[in-house]
C-alpha cells in the first residue's frame, strides 16, 4: 500500500538525501594542508594559489583570461559590466533558469527580455531569441540547465548576424561538453558560480573566463581595486583607473580557492560518480508510463549534471503533481514539484513596474510579464519533478528512489479513487 494511503514508506534514510554543503574528507584534506603550511587568508594580487587556480581555470575552457570573484552572482555581474552594457540595453535570457542568471543585469539597469525554453530540454530556444532582437538588443545570455547545453551553434549563428555579446552561465555545466567542445568555451564570456552546491566547489566563489582583454580589464575594475588591478590592466585607457577601481569588492576567500582547486582536480571522477547515480535513476525510470527522464540529446554531454528534473504527465497520468509528489514524499523521497525554482516571469519583480528599484525613465522601462506569455516554459516546468543530484550516497539509495517512483506510479489508481472520494465528501 502507498505510505500516502497508510502503507510502510520505500525509503527510510534520514534527509538530506544528498548533503551538497558538506565538507567531504578531500576538501578536509586540502584546507588542512593550505593551514599546514601556513597559506595565506587572502590573495589581494592575482598571486599564488589564487594565479594557480585561475590559470588552470582558463586552460581547462580553452581561454586566454580568468578572474575568479566570491560568488557566480558577482562573476555574472562582472561579465555583464565586462561587456559594456549600458542603463536601457536590452539582454535576452532565459525564464527557466536560477534568478542569478538574471539579476544582475538589475545592478546595471539593463532591461532583461525573458524568452521561452525548448520543450524538451528546457534550455533556452534560439528561435524565440530570434523573435525577440530589436535594435536595442545587446547581448544574449544562456544557461546550459541542469547541464544541458543550450543549442549554441544557433545562438551563436544570431549574435554574430546581430552583433551581439553571448554570455553563458556555465554553473550548472562545469565539464559539459556541446558538439565536443565545452560549454564555457563558445560564448563570448563565460560566468560560474563555485557555490556550495556546485560540484566544483569553494562553499562559495565564482568565475569568468573569457579571451577578450577589455571583459578581463572591466572585470578585475569592477571587484579588484589596487593590488590586482595594477598587474591586470594594461590598457592606457583603463589603466587610470586601478587605484579606485569601480566600487566593489569581490575577492574570492583563500580557502575556497584551495577548496575548489582541489575539486577541480577531482572533476572527472566526480562526474563519473554522479553520472553512474544518474544514470541509474533514469534507466529505473525509463520503462514508466506518464513519468520520463531527463532528455540528453545525442551530441552533448551533461558534465557535473547541475539538476535532475523528471517529467510527470498529470493529465494523462489522472492525478494532479502535487498529489503526485506528495505520495513520493510520502514514501521517504526528497523531490520538488514544478523544479527547483520557480520560472522568472512568474516572480513578482517581472509582473510590476513599481518595484523600488528601476527608475521610472522611458529608456529603463522594465518589461512585464503575465500568466501565458511563455507558454513552452510553463509547460515544461509545469511537469517537472526535482530530484537530489546523487553524487557519492550508496547506490541502494538510487534504487530506493526508483522503487519508490514506480510504486506511486503503480498505485495511481488508489490515489484517483482517494481524490474521488475525498471530492464527493465535500
Ligand atoms: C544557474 C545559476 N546561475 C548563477 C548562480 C549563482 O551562483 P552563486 O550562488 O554562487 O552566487 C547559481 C547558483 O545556484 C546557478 O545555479
Amino acid at each position: 500500500m502507498l505510505a500516502a494511503l497508510g502503507g510502510t514508506p520505500e525509503v527510510t534514510a534520514p534527509h538530506p538525501h544528498n548533503d551538497l554543503c558538506a565538507f567531504s574528507p578531500a576538501d578536509k584534506a586540502v584546507i588542512t594542508a593550505h593551514l599546514d603550511a601556513g597559506g595565506t587568508t587572502s590573495y589581494y594580487g592575482r598571486d599564488g594559489e589564487l594565479r594557480e587556480f585561475e590559470d588552470e581555470l582558463a586552460a581547462f575552457f580553452g581561454r586566454a583570461h580568468c578572474v575568479a570573484v566570491n560568488s557566480g552572482t558577482n562573476a555574472l555581474h562582472s561579465a555583464f559590466f565586462g561587456i559594456g552594457l549600458q542603463p536601457g540595453d536590452e539582454v535576452i535570457v532565459p525564464s527557466y533558469t536560477f534568478l542569478a542568471t538574471v539579476s544582475p543585469l538589475f545592478a546595471l539597469r539593463a532591461v532583461p527580455v525573458l524568452a521561452d525554453c525548448e520543450p524538451d530540454t528546457g534550455t533556452i530556444d534560439p528561435e524565440d531569441i530570434a523573435r525577440r532582437i530589436t535594435p536595442r538588443t545587446k547581448a544574449i545570455v544562456v544557461t546550459h540547465q541542469f547541464g544541458h547545453p543550450v543549442e549554441m551553434d544557433a545562438v551563436m549563428d544570431l549574435a554574430e548576424r546581430h552583433g551581439l555579446k553571448v554570455v553563458e552561465d556555465n554553473s550548472l555545466a562545469f565539464g559539459a561538453t556541446y558538439k565536443g567542445r565545452r560549454t564555457g568555451s563558445l560564448g563570448h564570456v563565460a560566468a560560474f558560480s563555485l557555490g556550495s552546491t556546485k560540484m566544483v566547489s569553494g562553499g562559495q566563489g565564482g568565475a569568468l573566463v573569457t579571451d577578450d582583454p577589455e571583459v578581463m580589464e572591466r572585470a578585475n575594475l569592477l571587484g579588484h581595486f589596487v593590488r590586482r588591478s595594477v598587474t591586470e590592466v594594461s590598457s592606457p585607457f583603463y589603466r587610470r583607473f586601478v587605484t579606485t577601481g569601480y566600487g566593489h569588492n569581490y575577492r574570492m576567500h583563500a580557502l575556497a580557492v584551495t577548496m575548489a582547486r582541489g575539486r577541480l582536480r577531482r572533476l572527472d571522477e566526480l562526474v563519473a560518480s554522479r553520472h553512474q547515480r544518474l544514470e541509474r535513476l533514469s534507466a529505473g525510470l525509463s520503462d514508466l508510463p506518464f513519468v520520463e527522464p531527463p532528455v540528453t540529446r545525442p551530441h552533448v554531454h551533461r558534465g557535473q549534471w547541475g539538476g535532475y528534473t523528471a517529467s510527470y504527465d498529470a493529465e494523462a497520468a489522472g492525478v494532479d503533481i502535487d498529489t503526485f509528489v506528495s505520495a513520493l514524499e510520502a514514501e521517504g523521497l526528497e523531490v520538488a514539484a514544478r523544479g527547483y525554482h520557480p520560472l522568472l516571469h512568474r516572480a513578482e519583480f517581472f509582473r510590476t513596474a513599481e518595484d523600488g528599484y528601476y527608475p521610472a525613465q522611458p529608456w529603463h522601462a522594465k518589461r512585464l510579464y503575465r500568466e501565458g506569455d511563455l507558454p513552452r516554459s510553463e509547460w515544461h516546468a509545469d511537469r517537472q519533478i526535482a530530484f537530489p543530484i546523487f553524487l557519492d550516497e550508496p547506490l541502494e539509495l538510487v534504487d530506493g528512489y526508483v522503487r519508490a517512483v514506480r510504486k506511486v506510479v503503480e498505485g495511481l489508481d488508489a490515489l484517483r479513487k482517494t481524490a474521488r472520494q475525498a471530492a464527493s465528501a465535500v
